[in-house]
């Protein structure tokens, strides 16, 4: 059933929280909206959906109206493959006030409403964005800009109240060097002030809807994600209510920056969750196989890292396959950048991604369970039974690693059948590692061995769900992987 208001208040959460603990990882950040049930459609794909191995978060889809109305397979696999849409031009200013105060609502009500019968959640996007907004509003300027961009945000956002659970309130306000781009937005408020009045109102209207700023180029350590960080950092100082950066991802293949991970792990400690919003890996015509096993790895690398955070709440492709994607048009001959084919075929990166989701899910109650192995250790899926080196399943994975420090993540499976109530889980770290910061536990460390106890939330684990907990840490030399975990003093299987 689809739920008729968010129940994810973790964007609110998350503001109340940082307005007394600014700079604090927050990890509850990641407690999750209602999981979502799949679709009852079959998927054109295959017998298993991206979506069923979600869990709590986000595997979304750039919606286009017109394609979903046209091509039965496009709304095939949007309805299926995918719990959350965004809007891919829709609910943008020019499209939704093409002429001032006439207002043209049915494109984007219609994804509204398509998502809901679909039990999908949506993404608001974009409120405040230098490009496609209404060119009437270029014959205003100073204080009758402001006026508007109030006007823009009360109307649209009071429309859609408590059915979209996260906003682009602002979308690229940076340049490459990190300056602030001169936009219309920008000279009305003759500086950057327009993106905390944007939040303010936009968090006056709709205060459940986790707010979000929104770029591109920001995915690794550079000018423009050190001004974003910045910006960000100042904005919860000063109890603006933004509550998460959204991160573009538009890539080449094997581009991928090598700081992602480092990062993402970086916004998501100032407290704010992040979003990948609008990934996509292009690849220069024509496509050779090589090129699409390496986007597989981008694909997975980026859901990887993703998952990797606890308030990380999502992954959304720029559009539903290759058939329609904007890449073609903007940069040929590049072209190809999504999980699906132009002919809705799943693509090598549709198949690493939906292993990884399964390798890290419970898996669907009851659904299909074939599709194959993950390409990173066993399923976690299967059956709830006592495993024979007892009741627990334990994936360590150092997900990004720097000359000094790491990052590590910890799956952590009740494989025994009835709930552990209250749990702890311990390590030792075979090469004098320590741990510097963690979360999603109350974590300590005494000599080499790490005890990392459940934090208020997530005490309770049912069979065969996971739970993920992570930390950064100091390493030199080696940093090889703890070999043996208990969980209550019970000996868990490595995979
Ligand atoms: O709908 C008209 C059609 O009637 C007309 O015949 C045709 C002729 O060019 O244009 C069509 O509109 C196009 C529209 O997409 C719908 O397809 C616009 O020209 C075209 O400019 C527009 O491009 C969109 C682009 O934003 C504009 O900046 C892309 O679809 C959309 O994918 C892209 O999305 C942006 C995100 O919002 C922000 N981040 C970057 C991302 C990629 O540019």
């Amino acid at each position: 059933m689809f739920p008729p208001t968010p129940s994810d208040k973790s964007g609110v959460l998350v503001r109340r929280l940082i307005a007394t603990v600014a700079g604090t990882t927050l990890a509850a950040a990641t407690l999750a909206a209602s999981i979502l049930v799949a679709s009852q459609e079959a998927s054109a794909i295959g017998g298993v959906t991206l979506r069923q191995f979600a869990g709590d978060r986000a595997v979304g889809a750039a919606i286009a109206a017109h394609h979903y109305n046209n091509d039965a397979s496009y709304r095939n696999l949007a309805n299926t493959e995918f719990n959350s849409v965004t809007a891919e031009n829709e609910m943008k200013w020019e499209s939704l006030e093409p002429s001032e105060n006439s207002y043209n609502w049915g494109p984007a009500d219609q994804i509204v409403n398509n998502a809901r019968t679909n039990n999908q959640r949506i993404r608001g996007h974009t409120l405040v964005w230098h490009s496609q907004y209404p060119r009437w509003l270029d014959s205003y300027s100073g204080t009758a800009v402001q006026t508007r961009v109030q006007e823009h945000i009360q109307t649209v956002m009071s429309r859609w109240r408590g059915q979209i659970y996260e906003w682009d309130v602002v979308n690229e306000p940076f340049e490459e060097n990190g300056s602030y781009r001169n936009s219309i937005f920008y000279r009305a408020w003759g500086g950057n002030g327009y993106i905390a009045q944007a939040f303010r109102w936009a968090d006056a209207v709709d205060p459940n809807a986790r707010l979000c700023i929104n770029d591109y180029n920001i995915e690794g350590i550079n000018a423009k994600s050190d001004a974003m960080y910045n910006l960000v950092r100042q904005l919860l100082q000063q109890g603006v209510p933004i509550d998460c950066v959204g991160f573009q991802a538009h890539f080449i293949v094997g581009q991928v920056p090598s700081t992602l991970e480092q990062n993402l792990q970086r916004f998501a400690a100032l407290g704010v969750s992040i979003h990948i919003t609008e990934l996509d890996v292009r690849i220069e015509g024509p496509v050779d196989n090589n090129e699409l096993q390496q986007q597989a790895r981008d694909f997975e690398r980026v859901f990887r890292a993703c998952w990797a955070i606890p308030n990380c709440t999502g992954v959304t492709q720029w559009g539903v396959s290759d058939q329609y994607s904007w890449v073609d048009g903007t940069f040929p001959p590049y072209t190809a950048p999504l999980m699906i084919s132009s002919s809705y075929q799943a693509k090598p990166a549709y198949t690493a991604v939906i292993n990884f989701l399964r390798g890290t899910s419970s898996g669907p109650t009851g659904g299909p369970t074939t599709g194959g192995p993950t390409t990173g250790g066993p399923t976690t899926g299967g059956p709830t039974t006592d495993a024979p080196q007892g009741a627990c399943r334990v994936e360590y994975t150092v997900v990004n690693q720097w000359p000094d420090g790491f990052t590590a993540s910890i799956n952590i499976v009740n494989t025994g059948s009835s709930p552990i109530n209250g749990w702890t889980l311990r390590f030792t770290f075979p090469n004098g590692q320590s741990v510097s910061h963690g979360w999603n536990a109350n974590w300590s460390q005494s000599g080499s061995t790490v005890t990392a106890e459940n934090a208020p939330w997530n005490g309770t684990l049912p069979p065969g769900v996971v739970v993920n907990i992570g930390f950064n840490g100091l390493w030199s030399g080696v940093n090889n992987e703890p070999t043996s975990f208990t969980l209550n003093n019970n000996s868990c299987t490595v995979v």
